[in-house]
């Protein structure tokens, strides 16, 4: 598939066109960043791991039942997807309490919650993506009904999925945040599902492995990401 130009270049990707005006490529990159782009680094090698993760956890999640813009992994990098037109939703699953949960509700870290939660953020870097629901997403056109109800049921069906198989490499999947886009009239999951948009934590242990390590400069963030890549089994 003939790469174009750059479309568009993000935080943590860069997006490129193709000769197929529904197909596009996505790059990974290493850069991090965290509080809407206030603190910056470097992951080094963060842009594979999360490029091949992704893919990986997109195929399970596809024979699962879940619709995904996956088309083709083209390089450690770069993947051929679906063009979307992404749903401007944050859509955060939480099984246990951490981060802004945490925060919030002045609990502590680490608590089970009683079932699984969904919550909405308007993705929006300038208002810090500020908490919705189902009503403010209706109200300001950000998705209909239809919409929500598919992004819903897919959110929780992906938690599932995703749960239970990171249980089985020894991994507590805490949160996690997804995004959705349009194509040709339905809804499917897009961006990606790596350490940078999960909190994964040492069944055993309860060592974090994910980007809180980076975002909170609790060091051996590169081990952090390639350990959850080898337990992926898809290192070699
Ligand atoms: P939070 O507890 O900071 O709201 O984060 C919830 C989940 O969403 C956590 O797994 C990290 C992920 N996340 C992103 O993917 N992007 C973001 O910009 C933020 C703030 C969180």
């Amino acid at each position: 598939m003939g790469k174009r130009g750059l479309l568009y270049e993000g935080k943590a990707k860069k997006v490129y066109e193709t000769d197929d005006p529904d197909l596009l490529i996505v790059s990974y990159k290493d850069d991090a960043t965290a509080f809407d782009g206030q603190k910056k680094g470097t992951i080094v090698g963060k842009g594979a791991i999360n490029n091949r993760m992704t893919n990986h956890i997109f195929k399970l999640l596809e024979k699962r039942g879940v619709p995904t813009h996956l088309v083709e992994e083209l390089s450690d990098r770069e993947t051929l997807v679906k063009k979307v037109e992404i749903v401007p939703l944050e859509v955060i699953i939480r099984n246990v309490c951490a981060g802004s949960f945490a925060k919030k509700l002045g609990m502590e870290e680490g608590i089970r919650l009683a079932c699984p939660t969904l919550e909405f953020s308007y993705k929006n870097d300038d208002l810090h993506d500020p908490f919705i629901n189902d009503y403010y997403a209706l109200a300001l056109n950000l998705a209909t009904r239809e919409e929500i109800d598919a992004i819903t049921k897919y959110a929780f069906l992906v938690n599932e999925v995703m749960m239970e198989y990171f249980a089985g490499l020894g991994i507590d999947l805490i949160d996690f945040k997804i995004e959705f886009g349009r194509y040709h009239g339905q809804v499917i999951l897009a961006d990606e599902v790596s350490p940078d948009t999960c909190r994964l934590w040492d069944s055993e242990t309860h060592e974090k492995l994910d980007k809180d390590r980076f975002r909170r400069d609790l060091g051996n963030v590169e081990d952090a990401y390639e350990e959850v890549f080898r337990r992926l089994g898809i290192s070699g």
